[in-house]
């Protein structure tokens, strides 16, 4: 006799604990994600923060411009360190190699603006005050638009930048005459 009353309860409190280790699985799952995440500085916006003073880029510091535009590290990264300002970025023409690690570093000189690259997974915040890290890599040469993508008054429309794609040998060499680069013409 298989349709007892205690099989059925004895069914139900297996089912009941089979569900409950799923879900504590599923929440051991998420609680593992949110760690590696925070880990590896991938959270947005970031745990770690980073801090600029927005009244005086122009003057002293990472930002100022004669150190902005793409930078080849040591270790063979690039650095690209950029400004948004009602209504334009600087520069205007960011200059990427291709087959590298790209790391932007932007902030903001007013107010908040938005920095996104077409087609990418680049797309970030930049807010007065903060600087905000995102990381990249571009396979192949070609351009990209980068309009603002935050409200940031009545110029908004018309502020965009672009990105350009080149080849890692002629970036190397272009970098191996100047310490800062960009195509802004
Ligand atoms: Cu800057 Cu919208």
């Amino acid at each position: 006799m298989s349709e007892h009353p205690t099989d059925h309860a004895a069914t139900a409190i297996r089912a009941e604990k089979n569900w409950a280790t799923i879900a504590v699985l599923i929440i051991a799952f998420l609680a593992g994600m949110a760690a590696f995440a925070g880990i590896h500085q991938a959270t947005m916006p970031q745990a770690r923060v980073e801090t600029a003073d927005p009244t005086t880029l122009h003057l002293s510091g990472e930002f100022v411009e004669s150190n902005l535009g793409s930078a080849l590290e040591p270790d063979g990264s690039v650095t690209v360190r950029a400004i948004g300002q009602q209504y334009s970025f600087t520069p205007q023409c960011i200059l990427i190699p291709t087959d590298t690690t790209i790391n932007i570093r932007a902030t903001s000189a007013d107010v908040i603006h938005g920095l996104l690259i077409q087609g990418t997974t680049v797309n970030t915040m930049l807010v007065p005050g903060y600087i905000s890290v995102q990381s990249a890599r571009f396979r192949k040469p070609g351009e990209y638009l980068m309009p603002c993508q935050e409200y940031c008054s009545f110029g908004h429309e018309g502020m965009w930048g672009k990105v350009k794609v080149i080849d890692k040998s002629e970036f190397m060499a272009m970098a191996s005459k100047q310490e800062r680069l960009s195509c802004v013409k």
